[in-house]
């Protein structure tokens, strides 16, 4: 009988580390939704993302853009390349090929992951970059 009730009050000890580690993990993924609700700001916060990850491929310094596509300011964006539909949608990033590439690509193969190759964006550039288009996806100055 004793040694039940001394392994249950273990289990009940594991059962509360378990359930204060779960909240401080739930407590982590809240505070980044918030950060990405918060107003997003082109020019600070997405630029620099864009720069980094797609530039090489999709910025001024390439003569001819990948897939005819740049990245680097509003007209090209709501241009977007090849494929002759817009890259972002502003206010619906679900829709836009901006945020279905850095999710991984589209199931039927019509919008392929980015980068193609290397190191995809990380879960907070992916939020911002959410958030950023759903506010309405402004430039700034720009
Ligand atoms: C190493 C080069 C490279 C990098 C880096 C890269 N891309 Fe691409 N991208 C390509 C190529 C090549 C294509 C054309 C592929 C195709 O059409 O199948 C393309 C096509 C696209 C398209 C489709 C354009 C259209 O209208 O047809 C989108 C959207 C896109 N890229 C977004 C991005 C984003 C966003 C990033 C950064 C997160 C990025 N790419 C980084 C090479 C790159």
């Amino acid at each position: 009988m004793r040694r039940h009730r001394a392994r249950s009050s273990i289990l009940s000890t594991c059962g509360f580390l378990a359930a204060a580690a779960l909240w401080a993990g739930c407590a982590g993924t809240g505070d980044r939704q918030a950060s990405s609700s918060a107003p997003v700001d082109y020019v600070e916060q997405i630029q620099p993302i864009l720069e980094t990850n797609c530039y090489e491929c999709h910025g001024s310094a390439v003569q001819v853009p990948s897939g005819k596509l740049r990245l680097d300011g509003r007209k090209g964006m709501l241009k977007g390349g090849r494929s002759g539909h817009p890259t972002l949608i502003p206010g619906n990033a679900a829709d836009s090929p901006l945020y279905i590439v850095i999710t991984g690509g589209s199931g039927d193969g019509t919008w392929r992951a980015m980068p193609p190759h290397g190191k995809r964006l990380n879960p907070d550039d992916i939020a911002l970059i959410r958030g950023w288009i759903d506010q309405g996806a402004t430039f700034g100055a720009q």
